[in-house]
């Protein structure tokens, strides 16, 4: 199981020292939420800080979008070369265009699919994406409870990406911990996000990472 910690979780008053415990701590990409405040109903970073964070993490960045305006936003954070830069399904009339886009700028695209988004609203979209990104709660905040649908549709998305697409990685955000990342990875789950899991571990990050992994 891959590990990327969401630094929403992080002391932001010490970023820096929190993002590298991580990448010390064997985490395999590094999740960054960006929300505008119009398609979720919080705020948080822009590339201001997301710089700050690129420059010291020694692992990919996994820009994840909820924002209106997707493509104004991959213009703001392409310069930073992230790994991933997913958006939101739900908030993109012309997501084709935006997964070239996301690629031509040597980017890997991902595409996020809310808790009420069928997997079969992305099937011709998959031979394109690198990561789907199933929601595991309503997106806009960190510490929030696992909606287990989300297993089901692990395993539907995984029977369209081996039709269209083996090499695309299914990715879960939203209420990961020890207990439920085995059944994720039964479902076909490559990748899981985790928060509070990971920064609130009374053992520390990197025992954290270890027991998801
Ligand atoms: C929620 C974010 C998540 C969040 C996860 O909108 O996309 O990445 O930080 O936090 P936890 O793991 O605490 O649910
Ligand atoms: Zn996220």
């Amino acid at each position: 199981m891959l590990v990327a910690p969401s630094i929403l979780s992080a002391n932001f008053g010490e970023l820096a020292k929190d993002v590298e415990a991580i990448c010390e701590g064997g985490c395999d990409l590094v999740h960054v939420d960006v929300m505008d405040g119009h398609f979720v109903p919080n705020l948080t970073i822009g590339p201001v800080v997301v710089e700050s964070v690129a420059k010291v993490a020694t692992k990919p960045l996994d820009i994840h979008l909820m924002v209106e305006n997707n493509t104004f936003f991959v213009d703001l954070f392409a310069p930073l070369k992230p790994g991933f830069i997913s958006f939101h399904i739900e908030e993109e009339k012309h997501p084709h265009r935006l997964i070239q886009k996301i690629r031509d700028l040597g980017i890997r695209p991902a595409i996020v699919l809310n808790p009420h988004t069928p997997p079969e609203a992305i099937e011709f979209l998959l031979e394109d994406t690198d990561m789907v990104l199933l929601m595991s709660v309503n997106p806009g905040f960190g510490g929030q409870k696992f909606i287990p649908s989300v297993i089901e549709k692990a395993k539907r998305l995984k029977q369209l990406i081996e039709k269209r697409n083996p090499k695309c990685l299914i990715e879960v955000d939203g209420g990961v911990n020890d207990l439920n990342v085995k059944e994720l990875e039964a479902a076909g789950v490559d990748v899981v996000v985790a928060g509070s899991y990971v920064y609130k571990h009374p053992e520390g990050v990197a025992r954290a990472i270890a027991s998801l992994k």
